[in-house]
């Protein structure tokens, strides 16, 4: 029969108790040395059989974690085994370690070779003590990789240790809420609230408080609210982390600020609330500390609350005043991170922030005016060898490129300005300090935008790659 019209065999997913159990695998290349590792990560006892072993498999043996026959494999090796592999490229060999293991009821794989195996080794997605088995039944174990490295990016490494908590109190759960539809409501508030998320946020030992205070506390389960800081990044919604994308997908309620993209808010849940919270340059929306009230009243009210920010929450972005106020009134909350303007602005203009040429440190500043003015450290910014990364700076780019060269930087330091960095939109202008105010003016340059300052600006004519073709302005 053509490989093409071969029925495909079916296989009945199981997992396999190998703890301490001897297992053998015949064959010493890569392919062995994969299918050893796995044995090894289920706590099984493996002997490899071939007449040669692969860098990793000899590692292995060094560090006495196989045990190795140096020669070709004979019938009496698969006696007192619980499971024998066949990673072998001889295929007249793997039929016979089959046919052998077969008569005897011996589970068998031999790789690449379904028809003769009586087991397939599925693709694993390991968030051990959870784990996720992939198979085709070994149709194509390519397939398998691929679904595995998608998954890969939607369960939170954190789920092993989630699957751990659950486990180390199932038997007082079971004992707490003797009803099945109870005790299924309780593990779904568990998984879908504050307690989970305190594992992804790595406070696993306020989660097993917070699991015990439930298990001893009044039967009804408490809806208990929660806030999410979370850094949404400069624009491109690709740079968002797993984890503001799973936060943003089971929020109730969702406050935005102006520099949050409409297509990054377009990724939260269709159903929540959405409550614009955005600021203009000295124009607040909601007033700094409504809003802090705000998160407060909303959490309280056992909502899940997303304060979804542009950049990095705490980068210029006053998220230590926010969560400030939380934890003052006791509302638990989790913070992440996202890509701050600076480092996106500088990759997506093609300028690292520090080279081993040009500049070993870089400092991040805003330019923000108090009434009218600027107060830095300007003998601290106008250092060589150090980029400036300039946030807020469009209104007072001639006050602050005046001050660099009072306090002795040259007015022919490279410059440029990243105006909506990482967005389809994004304009870059390049110049130098003399230049850069009317640079601004010329291209009516609007914000959000940031001035990135020191030699590093001249890398930009090798380095540019985003947008190329369109705003790549050499210096002047
Ligand atoms: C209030 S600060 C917030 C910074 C934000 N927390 C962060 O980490 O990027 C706002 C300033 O960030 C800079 N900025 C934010 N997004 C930007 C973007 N896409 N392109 C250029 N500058 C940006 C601008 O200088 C803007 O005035």
């Amino acid at each position: 029969m053509p490989p093409s019209t071969r029925p495909p065999v079916s296989f009945l997913p199981v997992t396999l108790r190998l703890e301490s159990r001897q297992c053998l695998v015949v064959g010493g290349g890569d392919a062995a040395a994969h299918k050893v590792s796995l044995l090894i990560g289920a706590g099984a006892a493996v002997r490899v059989v071939a007449t040669e072993l692969c860098a990793e498999l000899r590692l292995l043996l060094q560090t006495g974690r196989i045990g190795h026959e140096v020669r070709p494999f004979c019938p009496e090796d698969l006696v007192g085994c619980a499971l024998v592999i066949a990673a072998t490229d001889d295929e007249a060999l793997g039929r016979q370690v089959s046919q052998l293991a077969r008569a005897t009821g011996l589970p068998v794989n031999v790789v690449d070779h379904p028809e003769l195996s009586s087991f397939v080794m599925p693709s694993v997605l390991d968030r051990s003590p959870l784990t996720v088995a992939i198979s085709t039944g070994g149709a194509s174990p390519m397939l398998a990789r691929l679904l595995r490295a998608r998954l890969e990016t939607l369960v939170p490494s954190a789920y092993g240790r989630l699957a751990a908590l659950m486990q180390s109190v199932r038997d007082p759960v079971r004992h707490r809420f003797p009803d099945v539809r109870e005790r299924r409501r309780f593990w779904e508030s568990v998984l879908s609230g504050p307690i989970a998320e305190m594992i992804f946020a790595g406070q696993d030992q306020a989660a097993l408080a917070a699991l015990q205070r439930q298990l001893e506390g009044p039967r009804e389960i408490s809806h208990q609210g929660e806030v999410y800081l979370v850094g949404g990044g400069p624009g491109d919604p690709d740079l968002l982390t797993f984890r503001a994308l799973r936060l943003m997908q089971q929020a109730d309620v969702v406050l935005y600020d102006r520099l949050v993209a409409p297509a990054i808010v377009e990724l939260c849940r269709k159903e929540a609330e959405r409550i614009y919270v955005g600021k203009e340059m000295d124009r607040h929306a909601v007033p700094q500390q409504e809003m802090n009230e705000l998160l407060v009243r909303l959490a309280k009210q056992g909502k899940r609350v997303l304060r979804l920010k542009g950049g990095d929450p705490f980068i210029f972005g006053r998220g230590g005043e926010e969560i400030d106020r939380l934890a003052e009134a006791g509302v638990s909350f989790q913070v992440v991170p996202g890509i701050t303007a600076a480092s996106g602005c500088a990759a997506y203009s093609g300028i690292p922030l520090t080279h081993r040429d040009y500049a070993q440190s870089c400092v991040f500043v805003t330019a923000h005016l108090k009434e009218g003015k600027l107060e830095l450290n300007w003998r601290a910014l106008a250092q060589p060898r150090q980029t400036l990364a300039v946030y807020m700076g469009v209104q007072s780019m001639d006050v602050l490129c005046r001050a660099l060269v009072e306090h002795g930087m040259s007015a022919s330091t490279p410059a440029a300005v990243i105006e909506r960095g990482t967005t389809a939109r994004q304009r870059v202008f390049v110049g130098d300090l003399g230049s850069m105010p009317r640079l601004i003016d010329e291209h009516g340059v609007q914000p959000p935008a940031m001035a990135i300052i020191g030699e590093v600006v001249k890398l930009r004519e090798k380095l540019a790659w985003y947008g190329v073709g369109g705003d790549v302005h050499p210096p002047r």
